[in-house]
């Protein structure tokens, strides 16, 4: 358990350099419409990051943009899971082996790792903060095997612990937190530009401690989590009509593959949509704003484009045409089980409209 999603990511690099001490200036591969938190957990590590296309009308890499952009100073892919859709890794476990590569599965936004049921990566990272599946006001964990235990070990350390206490001030400042994100107290919030809430902003990694957590808040969190109903097969029921419109819904194959298997629990964890192009994006985004939804573009740009990312990426107008039509075009919609049927449908008749 460490302080957050990002620096589990860049004690998961860490350890990934480590297996590779003879490059002097490692990379590390990872989509290019993505947190920019990546970026911090990368330069933190002191690893380059390497950006790559997204396959059209989707939330990954494409598997040979990934290969081409292995060169003798990677060290390592990053799989990212979107809004608890989980990336097929097979794909990327394939290129990982074929060059001695490590994987890791930033699963912050889907819980449970696609890793769980196949252990295909080598390590995973999961985040415990604000939108998160598991919201413990911050915090993350690193999830490694047998075989890097000894590398993760030395790598921790010497690290600082920070105990969580449940006392009566946790409870009650997770109270005030919880209200602050209501729907109503939080969409008056992002309308005030001191907060910064809801920009995409590049964050430098600050200090890496370990967290100690009672684990029964992290279980809890999880079954209050999987216990929850997700609200997206109304949402693709009452919006399937936009297919027929030029939009594409963005469907979790994967998990519905594997809740066929095993009556899984995965859940996404915002309904998530391309619109045909920027201009019905933007005006159906403040449609649905205006009328009291909680819909966003999520980052609105890609990686290089982000703020304050520009010192640490080489410059690439044009490099990433899929994901920046991916940027330019998404719409997210809540799906969280205060979603009711009437936001469902306000949702559906604004779209119609
Ligand atoms: C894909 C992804 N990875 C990592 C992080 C970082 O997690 P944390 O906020 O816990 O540092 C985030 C946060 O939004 C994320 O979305």
């Amino acid at each position: 358990m460490l302080n957050s999603g990002t620096a589990a990511l860049s004690l998961a690099l860490r350890a990934a350099k480590r297996q590779k001490p003879e490059i002097a200036e490692p990379e590390a591969i990872f989509p290019a419409y993505v947190c920019p938190d990546l970026v911090a957990a990368a330069v933190a590590a002191g690893v380059k990051p390497v950006l790559v296309d997204l396959a059209k009308d989707s939330p990954w890499m494409a598997p040979q943009n990934v290969q081409g952009a292995v060169s003798d100073n990677t060290i390592a892919i990053i799989a990212v899971n979107f809004l608890g859709r989980l990336v097929p890794l097979e794909p990327l476990r394939r290129v990982a082996d074929d060059y001695g590569l490590t994987l890791i599965e930033d699963s912050a936004q889907a819980i449970p790792p696609s890793s769980a049921d196949n252990a295909l990566a080598d390590f995973v990272v999961l985040s415990f903060g604000r939108g998160k599946p598991v919201n413990l006001m911050g915090g993350g964990a690193l999830l490694f095997k047998d075989k890097d235990a000894a590398s993760v070990a030395l790598l921790l350390e010497g690290l600082p612990v920070h105990t969580v206490v449940c006392n009566p001030v946790w409870y009650l400042k997770r109270a005030l937190f919880h209200t602050l994100m209501r729907r109503w107290l939080y969409g008056i919030m992002l309308r005030i530009p001191m907060l910064h809430l809801g920009e995409t902003r590049f964050h430098p990694l600050g200090d890496i401690t370990r967290l100690s957590i009672p684990p029964g808040l992290v279980l809890n969190g999880i079954s209050a989590f999987e216990r929850s109903e997700a609200r997206s097969r109304e949402q693709h029921e009452n919006l399937g009509f936009l297919a027929q419109q030029g939009w594409v819904l963005l469907s979790n194959e994967q998990e519905e593959a594997r809740q066929a298997e095993r009556q899984g629990i995965n859940k996404v964890l915002r309904f998530a949509m391309l619109a045909p192009d920027r201009t019905q994006r933007d005006s159906a985004l403040n449609a649905l704003q205006d009328a009291g939804i909680g819909a966003n573009e999520l980052y609105g740009v890609t990686l290089p484009m982000v703020e304050g990312v520009d010192n640490y990426l080489e410059p690439s107008p044009g490099k990433y045409p899929n994901a920046q039509s991916f940027a330019e075009r998404l719409i997210t919609l809540p799906s969280h089980d205060g979603v009711t049927l009437a936001d469902i449908r306000t949702m559906a008749r604004v779209l119609k409209r």
